[in-house]
């Protein structure tokens, strides 16, 4: 589902490196957690917390996480008086503005088509969520991620998927320079990893790999190199070095780019 950069697929250099057994232990901290999509594949963890700053994603993943099957349907009447109004029913808002919403992203417009029913391939995906372990395990929060503060968050493994800079524009303008800036300062305390497309200079790609990205309203595909970043101040950590070295065999940096000069072609799209 639907961001931009989304995590459904395409994401094993990611879990390559939370995964990686030097991490075993930690707690686990995502402070843009979206759907959850890296959530739900981390393991071996000693606690698992996320939070989003959409409060209508934290009422439809906390629902998710206390029921399954009991997935309102909305229809199009509804679908606009929510949307007008998501504080008269939180949790049809919430299945109105992602469920129900064109391409699953946030109040996008009634979904409609046909040919596939997309309301029901999102609900068996809360299914699956439902059913996942690390997912029932998860404290889920509210809030921006500057909840987690250098006085109240130590120790812990934060794995950050923020709005891509300068790509989409989320509900609220993001602010990447003091996301950076928040960024060096929790890695003084804590192990912190950035998904993002490009870094400040301070930062270091750990992990990259190529993907797939479908710009919706241009209908167009194309392919992008898709880094993991660390602060340079945690590169001679043990655990990331060890890290480092693990993801480099199968995920190297600086790669370059050649399938995505096919896809840019105005007459093709590239195909998985
Ligand atoms: C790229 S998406 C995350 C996708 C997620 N990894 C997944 O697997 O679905 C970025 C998320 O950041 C959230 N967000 C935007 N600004 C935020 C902020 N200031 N603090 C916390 N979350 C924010 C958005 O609501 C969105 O869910």
């Amino acid at each position: 589902m639907a961001y931009l950069g989304g995590k459904a697929t395409g994401s094993n250099h990611i879990i390559k490196i939370l995964n990686n057994k030097v991490f075993d232990g930690m707690s686990y901290i995502e402070p843009f957690c979206g759907y959850c999509h890296i959530l739900r594949r981390i393991k071996n963890k000693s606690s698992y917390t996320i939070s989003d700053s959409n409060d209508l994603l934290i009422v439809l993943l906390k629902h998710i996480q206390a029921s399954s099957n009991e997935h309102p349907s909305i229809d199009e009447e509804e679908y606009k008086k929510l949307r007008a109004n998501p504080k008269s029913d939180p949790l049809r808002a919430a299945y109105a503005a992602f469920t129900y919403s064109y391409n699953g992203k946030f109040f996008a417009g009634y979904v409609g088509s046909k040919e596939r029913d997309y309301p029901s391939e999102r609900k068996r995906y809360y299914e699956r969520l439902h059913n996942n372990e690390v997912f029932q395990e998860a404290t889920i929060k509210h809030g921006s991620y500057t909840i987690y503060n250098s006085q109240n968050t130590e120790g812990a493994l934060i794995y950050c998927d923020p709005p891509y800079e300068a790509t989409e524009s989320y509900r609220n303008e993001f602010d990447s320079e003091e996301f950076w800036n928040w960024v060096r300062k929790m890695s003084k305390k804590n192990i912190v990893f950035v998904s993002e497309y490009k870094a400040p200079v301070d930062f270091i790609c750990i992990g990259q790999q190529s993907k797939r990205q479908t710009v919706a309203a241009k209908a167009k595909t194309r392919r992008r190199l898709e880094s993991v970043y660390v602060h340079e101040s945690l590169a001679l950590h043990p655990s990331v070095l060890t890290a480092m070295e693990d993801s480099a065999k199968h995920y190297p940096c600086n790669r370059t780019l050649k399938r995505s000069r096919i896809s840019l072609s105005p007459n093709r799209t590239v195909k998985n």
